[in-house]
């Protein structure tokens, strides 16, 4: 293993140290070599480069010994290997480690996870010879249904953005580049193959894009997935505005860009608008990008231009030596390791009148609800992972519990909605008793006796409820966000068999919790929650640590009140899933040229983001919507006292400081967050904005001091007019707290020009 590594390290040494240059700019070292390696290069060869040469690699340059470039899905597991296609080899060495999701990840608000997160992504992504992570995802969690928020950070751009430029860093510092995906407003899986988003250059730079931006400028991605849908008109893989203007034009990017599978759609149009390498095919980006050269259409220089960012990123990461890659096991302690902490530090508690930590006086614990032992790693397309291992929430319970000497009893409650595995069609043969054929499917009575009766025998009830990821999964968006299969029954009926009852949601997004809510004095966001997600559950409810995940997303008391929904400008009549099409290659035989040809003809719906930058809770604070859980929310087992707020500025920075107290009986952590409110701004501005947080770990009894900084440029708005971010001066209000909604202290002060 360490020859990988020591090879990362060779990389950055090839490419001198860039010291007190940007982290894009450090890329350029090799700019000379590589010119002069572009100019022995016949058209073929160079063209070769821009297209897919296996469903997960692209060609070097054989005759000059450049190595292809290895790409491989995260983003929080490395995918098994796969053949020219998706279905898997059967390889056994290829278990990687499965890490919380992206909303689990987001749900620490802690830089130092994401940063280990990438890391250990990156490491992992060494020992299995890949180039290339694609990931982390990023776009912004626009829709309460949208079927990639688990794979997403946050409805908000900051939180996004910190942790985005984290786990790029973690990554490439550990060798393999980041590929950022989906750039830009891929924010529904409806119809994203071909949806024209409409969105204003202020919704844009001020909320979609800004993840990408600073991952870009802060860490220094080396890749960038230009995303299925349309932008204001033109596809992102052939977007001139997105990808030169902006990502190349003002950003400074210097690396390379792949289309989504599927996701190129032209020739002229994707080699003037900024695509590198066409993924996966060559129907445009091969022979025909010859011919447009040949025949005077194309200058030869566009061409060298790709190859040149191309050959950027292969300089700066060493390729894994062929004897050196696979010869161990994906999946190490050290990454299961990062994949626990985090964990560890994601579960929300979101409510909780006394149930939890499970008092001493428990001891027999009637866990319920099939997701209790539901596996939550593979599944949901792209993002699953062959995991080495995985502990269910309801094996982590009865761990913990034998070593207290309580007893568990186990009850599936409700038929779990159908999951779809794996790449073939589903397999065939009689149905299993224990599954739903719709999400509507009411609870079953037999099963519900049998729950009611274990909860009436038992001193506590556990519960999990939540989706699953044939529910929340790339391809499609949920209908609703209503609780699957009758969950809601199941609660209601556990409630007044025994009170004592403390819900688990086991879901990447939000659910409707109305109903639930009064039947459930506890309630935990679970998650899905990595191969230790269950061990760090247990621990959560059995007190061993204090819960400290906060909500990267808003829970909205119902669908309808958020904002895309209440503007009534989500329509969701899709057609044929894009990939989902690809992949029928590999599951139904249907040809390359059938497929080329459907994308060819895809519909045209319009997605207009008419809430402009009011997205999640900018738009409930704004709009004065109760919400059922804030973002920012998450309670601990201890309180946490916020002293006054100082404001000090230093240069274009403020610096806020405060005291925080633990005044509980146990460690635990607190994130705490600071959000800004323009008082008397002349442009329309959201309530607040989280423009600074930090995740404070204090003993029992402890009080440090904190500071939390944001400089005065992060306040700027883009104006429409001038086409250019503008600081506005003026009064401003700085809002501290422990969630959006509890705002402990606040202090005013001034920008000044
Ligand atoms: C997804 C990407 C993924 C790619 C390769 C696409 O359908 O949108 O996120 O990286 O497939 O599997």
């Amino acid at each position: 293993m360490k020859k990988v590594f020591q090879l990362a390290a060779l990389a950055l040494v090839v490419a001198g140290c860039g010291c007190g240059m940007s982290p894009q700019d450090r890329l350029t070292l090799n700019d000379k070599k590589i010119n002069e390696i572009i100019a022995q290069m016949t058209l073929e060869e160079k063209v070769e480069m821009l297209h897919s040469k296996t469903n997960m690699s692209s060609e070097g340059v054989p005759r000059l010994g450049i190595q292809d470039i290895k790409y491989t899905d995260g983003p929080f597991g490395i995918r098994e290997e796969n053949g020219d296609g998706f279905r898997p080899l059967g390889w056994t060495l290829d278990s990687a480690t499965y890490f919380p999701t992206g909303s689990a990840l987001a749900a620490t608000w802690s830089k130092e996870m994401a940063r280990k997160n990438g890391w250990a992504m990156g490491k992992e992504g060494r020992l299995r010879g890949k180039d290339i992570i694609l990931g982390p995802a990023i776009n912004i969690q626009r829709l309460p249904v949208g079927g990639r928020t688990y794979e997403y950070l946050s409805e908000d751009p900051v939180l996004a953005a910190r942790l985005s430029v984290e786990y790029t860093i973690g990554s490439q510092e550990a060798g393999t580049a980041v590929c950022l995906k989906h750039y830009a407003l891929n924010n529904q899986e409806t119809d994203r193959g071909s949806v024209n988003v409409i969105a204003d250059e202020r919704t844009m730079r001020e909320i979609y894009l800004k993840p990408f931006e600073a991952a870009i400028k802060e860490g220094g991605a080396m890749c960038v997935m230009p995303a299925y849908n349309k932008v204001n008109g033109y596809y992102c893989s052939e977007n001139a505005h997105l990808n030169n203007e902006i990502l190349r034009g003002e950003w400074g990017f210097k690396g390379m860009t792949v289309s989504d599978w599927g996701g190129t759609h032209s020739t002229m149009g994707a080699a003037l608008g900024g695509l590198c390498v066409q993924m996966t095919g060559d129907n445009y980006f091969g022979q025909a990008l010859i011919d447009s050269v040949r025949n005077g259409a194309l200058p030869e220089s566009v061409v060298d231009d790709k190859v040149r960012e191309i050959l950027r990123l292969r300089f700066a990461i060493e390729p894994v030596p062929e004897d050196v890659a696979n010869t161990i096991m994906t999946s190490q302690p050290e990454t299961q390791q990062v994949a626990y902490e985090i964990a560890q530090k994601s579960i929300v508690l979101l409510k909780n009148e006394g149930n939890l930590p499970i008092s001493k006086e428990v001891k027999k614990i009637a866990v319920i609800g099939q997701n209790a032992v539901l596996t939550t790693a593979a599944g949901g397309i792209g993002a699953g992972v062959k995991t080495l291992y995985e502990i269910s929430p309801l094996e982590g319970i009865q761990k913990r519990a034998a070593e207290a000497g309580v007893e568990v009893a186990y009850a599936p409650g409700y038929k779990n909605y159908k999951m779809r595995m794996g790449w073939g069609r589903p397999a065939a043969g009689p149905v299993d008793p224990l599954t739903a054929n719709s999400t509507d499917e009411p609870a079953d009575p037999a099963l519900l006796a049998e729950a009611v009766a274990l909860a009436k025998d038992a001193d506590m009830v556990i519960f999990f409820g939540g989706t699953n990821k044939s529910i929340e999964t790339e391809g499609s968006d949920r209908k609703n966000i209503d609780l699957p299969c009758g969950q809601n029954e199941v609660i209601k009926a556990l409630y007044e068999a025994n009170p004592n009852v403390a819900t688990v949601l086991i879901s990447g997004g939000p659910t409707d919790l109305r109903f639930l809510e009064p039947y459930s004095p506890a309630i935990v966001q679970g998650w899905w929650n990595g191969l230790e997600g269950g061990t760090a559950l247990a621990e959560v409810l059995f007190g061993d640590i204090a819960p400290s995940g906060k909500l990267p997303f808003t829970f909205p008391k119902k669908l309808e009140d958020s904002p895309a929904y209440a503007l009534g400008n989500f329509g969701q009549n899709a057609s044929e899933d894009l990939f989902t099409l690809m992949y029928r290659l590999d599951a139904t035989g249907y040809t390359r040229e059938q497929i080329q040809e459907y994308i060819a003809n895809l519909p045209d719906p319009v997605s207009e983001y008419k809430e402009g930058i009011l997205v999640g809770y900018r738009w409930y604070d704004t709009k004065e919507v109760p919400v059922m859980f804030a973002f920012g929310h998450g309670l601990s087992y201890v309180d946490f006292e916020y002293g006054p707020l100082a404001c000090k500025k230093k240069k274009d920075r403020f610096l806020v400081t405060f005291e925080l107290k633990n005044t509980g009986k146990m460690e635990a952590d607190e994130v705490v967050q600071l959000y800004v409110r323009r008082i008397d701004s002349k442009v329309e501005r959201p309530f607040k904005e989280l423009k600074a947080f930090d995740r404070i770990t204090l003993k029992a009894g402890e009080a440090k001091k904190v500071t939390l900084e944001f400089s005065a440029s992060e306040l700027a708005h883009w104006d429409i007019d001038t086409n250019g971010w503008v600081l506005e001066p003026g009064k401003i209000e700085i809002l501290v707290g422990s969630a959006s909604d509890d705002i402990r202290q606040r202090i005013e002060t001034d920008i000044r020009l």
